[in-house]
């Protein structure tokens, strides 16, 4: 099973066998996998470095703290960001509540707008929700429409002048579409509104550039882009984290403290207080070296779409499959399907493709409501990254057209059990 990349190698995962089977990694959109060299830059971490950073003043201490400073270029060159505009968190949801429990109790009050879609995982939905609560601000939700895409006709009837923050995903963790970030930045924008991308489902698959997108907040994880789990970013505008109280108050982020009043390190230090994810975030920047000696975004699009193209042709085969999200789309840009079949739960369907070393997820996907908009229960989510082949998909398509067979057979058997004991 080779790639277009050819880089299942790299993958120590890969090679475990799960019930006899080779594994088939298809639950990316939750995590990806990690490269041999992430692996091999922890034990290095703490093989030969391993002590704080921005403390000590001996070597290792020294070497340590420049290895997360270089971490931190990395990233920043890897979205088009400068250095001091990186924040290094413990994941995307952290990220997100940084910017609620900061700027946003500041900026917003009582009957300003705060904007997000019905399409948001929770860690975009919930703090917002909270911040509406607190500061008796109102949380408008923009709706879908029937294929799956944003309805951005609502987005210009809700967006105006009370609008304070929009927050908005690049991609939906459910449904794969793609939204149209550039428009809704200009859109929010031209109402005077910040913007905050959730870029927890793009950034491991498309390029990023925050200078020509002009968001005003950028979020991601380390551990979707072959990162270790552990660390995520924060990416804000300059001006904005230099106005922004700090997040949490300690050690790392301190200028002075005297007994009545404290004062803050600069950026990026004023928002990483106590012990930061160290060993994850030098991880993320050795995944992200990774990414570009080994992968580039145009081939990584060309060969998800045909994955998703392939998925969907052979799903649309099999009896009783309802995908949901816009197909058309993520047969050109895609990396996530999701799915039901007509009397079987996701469960179950998980369950049976685990039996064949299958990876996939099932259940609400941290997207209530969607699932409540669209009526519908849990989904099936396949997802797809740069190691992922046609072979695989294949596999679990004929996996799960055994399974459709297996399932009506017994309903065979019911219905003649059934039958007999009628008699
Ligand atoms: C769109 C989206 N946003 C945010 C998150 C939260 O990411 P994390 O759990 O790494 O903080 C996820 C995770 O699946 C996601 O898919």
């Amino acid at each position: 099973m080779k790639t277009c990349f050819s880089i299942q190698d790299d993958f120590p995962l890969l090679k475990r066998r799960i019930g006899g089977h080779p594994l088939v990694y298809l639950d990316n959109a939750a995590t990806s996998l990690k490269p041999q060299v992430v692996v091999d830059s922890l034990v290095d971490f703490y093989s030969n470095y391993g002590v704080n950073i921005h403390r000590g003043i001996y070597t290792i201490a020294e070497e340590t703290t420049l290895l997360y400073e270089q971490a931190r270029t990395i990233v920043a060159d890897f979205i088009g960001a400068c250095h001091e505009e990186i924040i290094f968190t413990k994941g995307a949801t952290e990220s997100i509540n940084l910017v609620a429990s900061t700027w946003a109790f500041d900026a917003i009050k009582p009957g300003d707008q705060i904007v997000v879609t019905t399409m948001e995982h929770h860690a975009n939905f919930v703090p917002w929700q909270q911040v509406a609560d607190r500061t008796g601000s109102v949380l408008k939700v923009i709706p879908i429409n029937p294929d799956g895409t944003l309805a951005l006709n609502k987005f210009e009837e809700i967006v105006g002048t009370k609008t304070k923050m929009v927050a908005v995903c690049h991609v939906s963790n459910l449904l794969g579409v793609h939204n149209d970030i550039s428009t809704i930045i200009k859109l929010a924008h031209k109402a005077g509104a910040k913007v905050l991308i959730d870029a927890a489902q793009s950034a491991p698959h498309q390029k990023i550039d925050v200078c020509h997108l002009d968001c005003d907040f950028l979020v991601f994880s380390g551990h979707k882009l072959m990162g270790p789990t552990g660390v995520g970013v924060l990416y804000a505008k300059k001006e904005l984290l230099e106005c922004m109280r700090p997040y949490q108050y300690g050690g790392g982020m301190i200028l002075k403290v005297n007994v009545d009043r404290s004062t803050w390190q600069g950026l990026p230090q004023k928002f990483e207080a106590g012990t930061p994810p160290i060993a994850s975030a030098i991880g993320l920047g050795v995944a992200i070296q990774y990414f570009k000696k080994k992968l580039n975004f145009d081939d990584l699009k060309i060969h998800e779409a045909s994955l998703c193209k392939r998925l969907i042709d052979g799903l649309a085969t099999i009896k009783n499959v309802t995908i949901y999200g816009p197909t058309d789309q993520l047969q050109e840009n895609g990396h996530i399907v999701s799915f039901t079949i007509r009397g079987l739960h996701p469960h179950d369907v998980a369950a049976y493709c685990d039996r064949f070393g299958i990876c996939i997820r099932a259940g609400l996907q941290c997207a209530h409501p969607l699932t409540e908009f669209l009526a519908m229960g849990p989904t099936v989510r396949v997802s797809t990254f740069a190691y992922n082949t046609q072979n695989e998909i294949e596999y679990l398509l004929t996996v799960l057209e055994q399974m459709t067979k297996d399932m009506e057979s017994v309903d065979a058997f019911e219905d003649r059990l059934h039958n007999h004991m009628s008699v």
